[in-house]
């Protein structure tokens, strides 16, 4: 059967390439414990298909930089990055910039701040307004706090321009000392870390979701930049030439409660629901919004999900993605508040539910027409 031998062909092939990916971008010996569990395959797959032109016909194509960095650099503590002027201090280096998405992902309740750092004379491509390219030696951070104490620090840095994906990117934590005067660098990732239940994921695990955007920014986008809740916002990018000005504020469509939850969709699932994403091998259900989708009802989150079938989830009695009208009946509202084994929703990351994301949600599905409203 074609259709189930062509996953099957690309988790072969790939598991080789999965393998080059990990010992280009990791600093350091093999990973060991790696987090990604049943999720691999389709990882693998996924980035196989990125990495491959000719299978994922979009992947972009960038020239060599010829101001490239010169030699490997040192990644080990977050005091060698350049976030910080003064890491025990905390003083932040001037030209990181702080930013945040209209939408954020849910991290256990734990409290994020993320910054930018251009290089001088740059700016970032937007040729495709829905998928950034950032310039080589571009760092974005993102600062993981909770109980007052600092947890972690991430860094997605493009390093090269090679066009391989492999090559071009460096993603990983640095976990925070207990004195916080400098955060080390955990391939492997940590659980429990400084007496939380906050677990630092293994740098091969950042890839299981940030594999789902070609450039890798996954809340720095003309979307989730188009609000003003403070901070740097698209208006500012356009201000300061870093993005062309006609490059204008399109935000997440609908009224205020379709687009708290299409908003709520888009940042917590989009990234691994995207024809680039983690989940497409199983699944062509689509929960990323595009820059420039103007209505909630001819947006694929919509077309892919209201009334649809669901192609791999029929357990626990679930047959559609969302049933308009009864979030009950729905495998998104159903898969979004469970943390069971092989329900849960994301399947990695998280350990507690988001009281608020489940509301918004099933107030939307909830106010959704039923299907056979008028049919007699
Ligand atoms: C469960 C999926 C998931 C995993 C795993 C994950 N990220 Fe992210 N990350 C996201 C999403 C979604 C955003 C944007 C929303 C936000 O910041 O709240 C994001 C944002 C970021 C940002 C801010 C820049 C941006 O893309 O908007 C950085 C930096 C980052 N992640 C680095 C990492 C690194 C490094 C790892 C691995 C150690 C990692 N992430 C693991 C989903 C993930
Ligand atoms: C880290 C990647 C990842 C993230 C993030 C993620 N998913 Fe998934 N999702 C998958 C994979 C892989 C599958 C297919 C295997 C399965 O069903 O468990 C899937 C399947 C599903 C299905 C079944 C669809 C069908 O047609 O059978 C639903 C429903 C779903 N996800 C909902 C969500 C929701 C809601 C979110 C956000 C709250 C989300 N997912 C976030 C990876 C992800």
């Amino acid at each position: 059967m074609v259709a189930a031998s062509l996953p099957e062909r690309r988790r072969r092939r790939s598991s080789k390439r999965f393998r080059l990916v990990l010992a280009a971008s990791l600093v350091g010996g093999p990973a060991a414990g790696v987090a990604c569990g049943p999720l691999e395959p389709s990882v693998a797959a996924s980035r196989d298909a990125e990495a491959d032109p000719a299978e994922a016909g979009a992947a972009p194509v960038v020239e060599a930089a010829a101001d490239a960095p010169a030699g490997p650099r040192l990644r080990e503590r977050l005091s060698q990055t350049g976030l910080y002027t003064d890491t025990a201090q905390k003083v932040l280096a001037v030209d990181a910039l702080a930013f945040r998405p209209a939408f954020p992902l849910w991290s256990d309740g734990a409290a994020k701040e993320r910054w930018v750092r251009l290089p001088p004379n740059t700016t970032i491509d937007t040729t495709d307004p829905d998928h950034w390219i950032l310039p080589v030696g571009a760092q974005l951070f993102k600062e993981f706090s909770l109980d007052g104490k600092r947890l972690e620090t991430r860094l997605v840095e493009r390093v090269a321009a090679t066009g391989k994906l492999e090559a071009d990117y460096w993603l990983g934590a640095f976990l925070w000392r207990d004195d916080e005067s400098d955060a080390d660098f955990v391939e492997a990732g940590a659980s429990n870390v400084r007496a939380t239940s906050h677990d630092v994921p293994s740098a091969e695990a950042c890839w299981s979701c940030h594999i789902g955007e070609p450039g890798h920014a996954l809340g720095f986008t003309a979307l989730q930049l188009s609000h003003e809740l403070g901070g740097l916002n698209l208006a500012t990018l356009r201000a300061k030439g870093l993005v062309p000005s006609a490059l204008v504020d399109r935000g997440v469509p609908g009224d205020p409660t379709a687009r708290g939850a299409v908003g709520y969709l888009h940042a917590n699932c989009g990234h691994c629901h995207n024809e680039n994403g983690a989940s497409w091998p199983d699944t062509d259900m689509v929960l990323r919004v595009a820059y420039g989708e103007s209505s909630v009802t001819s947006a694929r989150l919509f077309t892919s999900t209201v009334g649809v079938a669901t192609k791999s989830f029929r357990s626990s009695g679930f047959s559609v993605r969302i049933e308009p009208g009864d979030p009950d009946a729905s495998a998104v509202a159903h898969r979004l508040g469970t943390r069971t084994d092989g329900g849960a929703m994301p399947p990695i990351a998280t350990k507690l539910v988001d009281p608020d994301g489940v509301q918004r949600v099933r107030e939307w599905i909830a106010e959704l027409p039923p299907r056979d409203a008028g049919a007699d």
